[in-house]
């Protein structure tokens, strides 16, 4: 019998559904056979002790996306691909953000400019539209959808990103035209505007204020109104960073009504609370994000969300800011209130140890349904699988080797972002992933860069399953 690349022998495998203990061989990048006294390889991999999952997939990462003026994110492709590869992931998704009167396609032509020859693993990119000029709906959106963009956000929030509710109407039947999935950010922009006024006339000015212009009732009504409108062009939709009880009730009661409702919520949301907001001098500017983290109760509920299913992916949100610096959460002089911090915080190294520690070892959820929360949902929602998010013969040997027993405590230093902190920090994990590898290369062996920027490629996808294209029917 011909030998393969690489062997990992004496693993348990998991997958979203199974268990199981059995070697892996792996050629031309591919997982080749599973079973066991496989023949002989060019390199063998020890995993016994250990888990063999397939690679993290996080479908919802911020990478070199512009944001304002005098803003600059602390990842570009390099260094997040590359910090992701150290958390475990094979795969990430970020979006590709359009500007106002800039093109859909011009977007894109730079985001791909910006990315190629720089990804340590492999990427595909949603779409952000911000501008649905008749251009956009009737040509460009429709045409990338066709060519394997075949996902987009919109925004019911921020200056120069929300659309109206006729803006969100138009989006929705253009993807349930072409059979795209809809993600949405569900928080009331004229409500935070409201919020944001008083508080800083009150002289409400500290980042804890943040969480306070933004309150679950912004979130919940948004939520709310998004599903609504999804009912009404019959479309199906992604509500994305969901952080409280009420939203992820408004999203059950809408999947208890067989509408095709899905949810994803975030490490933020399980283990930060408001209070972290109210740091002294300026550090609550480093848990500064939207929606913003709320109490115990939220945090149950969404653990609650993740243990039944009305989440059904959990990702990031990585959007990465450094804190000391005039270009990050230190926004420049002058600009004193909580509206001025860059929204947004870096996470996409530490989500699967976060959900591997808090969730299987502490027994909130089994081993299978964290690989299915972290990888396989991902896949099989953003139209990867099956070629990614699982072990499968013919599957890419997208592989994370997990020793379940490793105590670590999150330090900044230990993640190989551009960031200058973790929110994390402290944190303490059992469980680590000690290896990456994508399509059968070694990426991040025992905590050391192996890879090669440039070896991750850009991934065009499939329509997601969940979105089937209507034209009729109206
Ligand atoms: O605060 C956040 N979440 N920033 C990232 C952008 C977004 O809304 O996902
Ligand atoms: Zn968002
Ligand atoms: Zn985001």
């Amino acid at each position: 019998m011909s030998g393969y690349d690489v062997i990992i022998r004496g693993g348990t495998i998991a997958t979203a559904s199974d268990t199981f203990a059995c070697d892996a061989g792996i050629s031309d990048g591919r997982i080749a056979a599973l079973g066991r006294d496989l023949a002989s390889a060019g390199e063998v991999i020890d995993a016994t002790g250990k888990l063999v999952l397939p690679g993290g997939i996080d479908s919802h990462v911020h990478f070199s996306q512009p944001s304002g003026p005098d803003v600059v994110m602390a990842d570009d492709f390099e260094s997040g691909t590359r910090s992701a590869a150290f958390g475990g992931n094979t795969t990430v998704l970020p979006f590709c953000l359009q500007q106002k009167g800039q093109s859909l396609r011009e977007a894109v032509k730079a985001y791909h400019a910006e990315a190629a020859g720089r990804c340590y693993i492999d990427v595909a990119f949603h779409l952000i539209v911000a501008d649905p000029t008749e251009q956009v709906l009737g040509q460009e959106l429709p045409a990338l959808i066709e060519n394997g963009y075949t996902s987009f956000k919109v925004f019911m929030t921020y200056e120069g990103l929300a659309l109206s509710d006729h803006e969100m109407l138009e989006v929705m039947a253009v993807a349930r035209e072409t059979g795209a999935l809809v993600m949405v950010h569900a928080e009331n922009y004229d409500a935070i505007r409201f919020l944001t006024e008083r508080l800083e006339r009150l002289g409400k000015n500290a980042p804890l204020y943040h969480a306070r212009s933004r309150p679950i009732p912004v979130e919940r009504e948004a939520t709310h109104r998004a599903i609504s409108l999804a009912e009404i062009i019959n479309v199906p939709v992604m509500i994305v960073h969901v952080s409280n009880r009420e939203s992820m009730e408004e999203i059950r009661r809408a999947q208890m009504k067989g509408l095709k409702v899905y949810g994803e919520t975030c490490p933020q949301y399980l283990v930060l609370t408001e209070r972290d907001l109210d740091g002294l001098n300026m550090e609550g500017t480093k848990y500064v994000c939207s929606p913003p983290p709320r109490d115990n109760e939220s945090q149950l509920a969404c653990w609650e969300g993740l243990q039944q299913g009305v989440f059904s992916v959990f990702s990031s949100d990585h959007c990465p800011f450094r804190y000391d610096d005039p270009q990050g959460k230190l926004t420049p002089k002058g600009r004193t209130s909580f509206r001025w911090v860059p929204n947004g915080i870096p996470g996409v190294a530490t989500r699967l140890p976060i959900l591997f520690s808090e969730g299987v070892v502490k027994g909130r959820i089994d081993l299978n349904r964290f690989v299915a929360l972290t990888s396989t949902n991902h896949a099989k929602t953003y139209g990867l699988y099956p070629r990614k998010g699982t072990i499968a013969v013919g599957a890419d040997a997208d592989i994370a080797i997990w020793d379940p027993e490793r105590r670590v405590t999150i330090t900044h230093d230990r993640l190989a972002d551009g960031s200058d902190y973790t929110p994390y920090e402290g944190m303490e994990i059992t469980g680590w992933p000690v290896l990456t590898m994508v399509r059968g290369r070694v990426v991040v062996r025992d905590g050391e860069l192996v890879g090669d920027k440039g070896f991750g490629i850009y991934l065009p996808r499939e329509k997601s399953p969940l979105a089937k294209a209507t034209v009729s029917g109206w």
